[in-house]
């Protein structure tokens, strides 16, 4: 099988507000639920096929596994994109460097490429957003990341965070597929100048079967899982599927030569109906 390099990336600040952008590869691999014992095959294989781009967390508890397939890899450091998430016990400033340097430990890396912080816990007890934001901007200076931003964060989070602080998060990494597709979230972003990017893109599995997808899979030659990709792509979204198959892997990254229409789109966009497959940010709390 020969590799698909998704070719194409997205811009993205800093989260320093400086001008020179860096370049996130638009479609990466998810690895929620991907088990410790199987994660360094899956990724290893992701990267096989042509994948560049890693999303992972230490909340998944699989950073070890996707360390030891980029270790074993031969694709070259720069060429690629590897985020992880701070978790949600690690706030507090001096937990958060510790649980970054875990972090950095299990993934065998100098410079992470973007830092999230994986839920706001705006309302858990003790824990201040705009705190843990000014360790995100610590750690960002001390150069081991080169981007920040936040996860599965509310209009309000974004406004306390940029508001005290003036730095803007790179990216905020949101449930979003066709029955969730998060305008307003999404339109704050385009204001602020902050990339949206899409877990559970594919609506945890569940949107394979939606007839609307279905139907348009049939009508331009392609799965139903690569008609939602390309729903993403094409919407500008940073998007990231999960598959513990190879030849899914594959099929869902071999979707740049297919192209969805105007109407096409329209009826994908109308699925929308704010249904999450995952928690409300205002569920999760330590
Ligand atoms: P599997 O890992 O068995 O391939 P999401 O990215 O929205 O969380 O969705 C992930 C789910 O979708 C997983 O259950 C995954 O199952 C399934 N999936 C991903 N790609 C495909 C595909 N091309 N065909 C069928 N199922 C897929």
């Amino acid at each position: 099988m020969s590799a698909i390099v998704p070719a194409s990336t997205v811009p993205l600040i800093r989260g320093t507000n400086e001008p020179a952008p860096l370049h996130m590869p638009q479609l990466g691999l998810g690895t929620y639920k991907i088990g410790a014992g199987q994660v360094e095959r899956v990724v290893r294989d992701a990267l096989d096929v042509g994948y560049r781009h890693i999303d992972t967390a230490q909340m998944y508890g699989n950073e070890a596994g996707v360390g030891a397939a980029l270790a074993s890899s031969r694709v070259p450091r720069d060429h690629l994109w590897v985020t992880s998430k701070l978790d949600n016990p690690n706030h507090r400033r001096e937990d958060a460097l510790r649980s970054f340097e875990a972090t950095m430990r299990d993934l065998r890396l100098d410079v992470l490429d973007l830092f999230l912080v994986h839920w706001p816990m705006a309302d858990s007890p003790g824990i201040d957003l705009v705190d843990t934001w000014r360790t995100m901007i610590e750690i960002l200076h001390s150069g081991r990341v080169r981007a920040i931003g936040v996860s599965n964060f509310q209009p309000e989070h974004l406004r306390r965070i940029v508001g005290a602080t003036d730095v803007v998060p790179a990216v905020n990494q949101i449930e979003l597929h066709p029955w969730l597709t998060q305008s307003e979230l999404r339109a704050m972003h385009a204001q602020m100048g902050i990339v949206t990017q899409s877990w559970s893109p594919l609506g945890r599995g569940r949107l394979l079967a939606e007839p609307t997808v279905v139907e348009i899979a049939e009508a331009v030659g392609a799965s139903p899982a690569q008609v939602i990709i390309r729903w993403h792509l094409q919407n500008s979204l940073v998007v990231i599927p999960k598959s513990t198959h190879r030849e899914r892997l594959a099929a869902n990254a071999d979707v740049f030569g297919i192209t969805l229409d105007d109407t096409q789109m329209a009826a994908l966009n109308a699925l929308d109906q704010g249904l999450r497959t995952g928690s409300h940010p205002d569920q999760i709390q330590v």
